[in-house]
């Protein structure tokens, strides 16, 4: 007797099967046929994923559009600034209310793990307050892992250091830095070195914004990999965004991608964001902005796909839908072979656990009972798609429920009825 049957599932790697849970666990992957439960989802023709899992976020901002005003530029920098305002403006219930919203965005999206970065800046902390208060509140159906994030920069606020231990100490998970907004390329490195012994010296994973510009001589993921070695941190280190890697000279990737392989750095590109906010200084030919992708997946990096924005200073749009972001990452990297297509669909699911560190993660037997029915047959199938999230069940329980798609055409000796699982590739009904 089970709690819960995912019945005839497909699940990511082709397998197709029934999954029994109990309780908040995974009791059985396999043939259920003659085995009874409380419920019962039919998830026949449809894909059953493990949760999908967003490694880069900003928590705080999100849901702000047009707070004080939109960004005009479409830059960065002008992102900052007004960011810079409205941390000020907003109230602890407002922070909390906007975050709160999200979370409900992203179960019904099926992404049950995130990674938030949090501004430290502020010397009120208000946001890290609010924040750690939103991860209780989730914590019975999303987990919720949070970055101290200096935005300001560690050292070039008179209080950036002092209130990044304080965020750590008020229980803040992950180390966070921005050596690239730092006064000088020194300073940069500085900040990498003090962020990276302070987490060696609690047992801390460290995510820094890195090298998110154009600038070709960027190159405080060199720093990172090398502090990594230095302190032992190997496997608890990611680069986020990497931008300006994108614009280095070939040789000296070639010589950087084996240290970032040696020090066990993951990699996490933002492709909605990376594509609008760099190249804003170019004409034409512009750059697209985006890390080397395919490079350093074929050097042995763990690459994982963030969101980074939704409705914020930075970004305009946004649904808190991890197909959209493996969708935009799949476009901008070229990662159009079948073998790659698939890998965008880990990225955003297997890769993103790996690289949050999450143990408990997948659909195997004695795993915490967290996935998603998809309305496709297949994970490049639901990346072309982007389909209904048909069951999202999280730590055992169903937490969202969706109906299929559904449209009516009506073409002369044509169907009369049309869905988009209609437009699938042809292998299911
Ligand atoms: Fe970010």
């Amino acid at each position: 007797m089970f709690d819960l049957i995912i019945r005839g599932g497909t699940l990511p790697d082709g397998t197709v099967t029934d999954i029994g849970i109990r309780g908040d666990r995974i009791a059985a992957v396999e043939d259920l046929s003659a085995a009874e439960a409380s419920d019962v989802i039919d998830a026949v023709g449809d894909l059953v994923s493990p949760p999908f899992v967003d490694p880069h976020f900003h928590m705080d901002a999100t849901l702000s559009y047009g707070t004080p005003r939109v960004n005009a530029s479409g830059t960065l920098l002008e992102g900052i600034g007004l960011w810079g305002e409205l941390r000020d403006l907003a109230s602890t219930d407002a922070l909390i209310d906007r975050a709160l919203s999200y979370c409900d965005w992203a179960v019904s999206m099926g992404l049950l793990t995130i990674r938030s970065h949090v501004d430290t800046t502020p010397d009120h902390l208000r946001g890290v307050e609010a924040m750690l208060e939103v991860k209780r509140r989730v914590a019975p159906y999303l987990d919720l892992q949070l970055v101290a994030f200096p935005q300001d920069g560690l050292l070039r606020t008179p209080t950036g250091l002092e209130n990044v231990t304080r965020a750590l100490d008020m229980g803040v998970d992950v180390v966070g830095g921005i050596p690239h907004f730092e006064r000088t390329m020194a300073d940069g490195a500085e900040s990498v070195r003090i962020l990276c012994e302070m987490a060696a010296d609690r047992g801390l994973p460290v995510d820094m914004h890195c090298d998110e510009t154009d600038d070709p001589l960027s190159r405080h993921i060199e720093t990172l990999a090398a502090e990594t070695t230095r302190l032992g941190l190997q496997g608890r280190v990611a680069g986020s965004h990497l931008t300006s890697m994108h614009s280095m000279d070939n040789y000296y990737v070639s010589k950087l991608l084996p240290l970032m392989a040696e020090a066990q750095i993951a990699a996490i590109p933002n492709p909605l964001i990376n594509i609008v906010l760099q190249g804003r200084h170019d004409s034409y030919p512009k750059r697209r902005g985006l890390t080397r992708v395919r490079e350093m997946l074929a050097a042995g990096i763990e690459v994982g796909w963030g969101q980074d924005c939704v409705l914020d200073p930075w970004y305009s749009l946004g649904t808190a839908d991890m197909l959209d972001v493996a969708f935009m990452g799949l476009h901008v990297a070229q990662m159009t072979h079948p073998t790659e297509m698939a890998r965008c669909f880990d990225m955003v699911t297997g890769a993103n656990a790996r690289i949050l560190g999450l143990t408990d993660y997948g659909l195997q037997p004695g795993r915490l009972a967290s996935l998603v029915v998809l309305d496709a047959a297949t994970p490049t199938e639901a990346l072309r798609l982007r389909p209904a999230r048909l069951a999202v069940v999280s730590k055992g329980r169903v937490v969202s429920r969706q109906a299929r798609g559904t449209g009516e055409l009506t073409l002369p000796g044509r169907p009369s009825q049309v869905s988009r699982r209609h437009q699938a590739s042809g292998d299911k009904g």
